[in-house]
């Protein structure tokens, strides 16, 4: 099987959609490109920012974790 790279907390917030061209966010351990998504253009999703793992943050959407399905994993959150 396949493992994935992992990047540290620091590397996912440069995935912001400021600071460099790839827009990350993480979801329960798991980091999601949503580059090509318009719902993240530029980082920023309703009031929601890329970069950081956002599980806590699932709660607030009026959407379930459904959406994250056409995105793929590109990675893992470094413990
Ligand atoms: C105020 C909170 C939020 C609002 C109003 C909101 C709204 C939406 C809407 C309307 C969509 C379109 C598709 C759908 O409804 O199924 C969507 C997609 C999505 N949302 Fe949210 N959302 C919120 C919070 C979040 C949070 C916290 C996350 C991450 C944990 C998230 C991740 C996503 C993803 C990955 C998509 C798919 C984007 C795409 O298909 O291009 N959302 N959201």
């Amino acid at each position: 099987m396949e493992t994935l790279p992992e990047y540290t907390l620091a590397q996912l917030a440069l995935r912001n959609g400021t600071d460099k061209p790839e827009i990350w966010v993480a979801f329960r351990g798991d980091i999601y490109d949503v580059t090509k998504s318009k719902l993240w253009r530029n980082g920023k999703h309703y009031e929601h920012w890329a970069g950081q793992d956002l599980t806590p943050e699932l709660d607030d959407a009026p959407h379930s974790e459904a959406v994250f399905s056409k995105f793929d994993v590109i990675g893992k959150v470094k413990k």
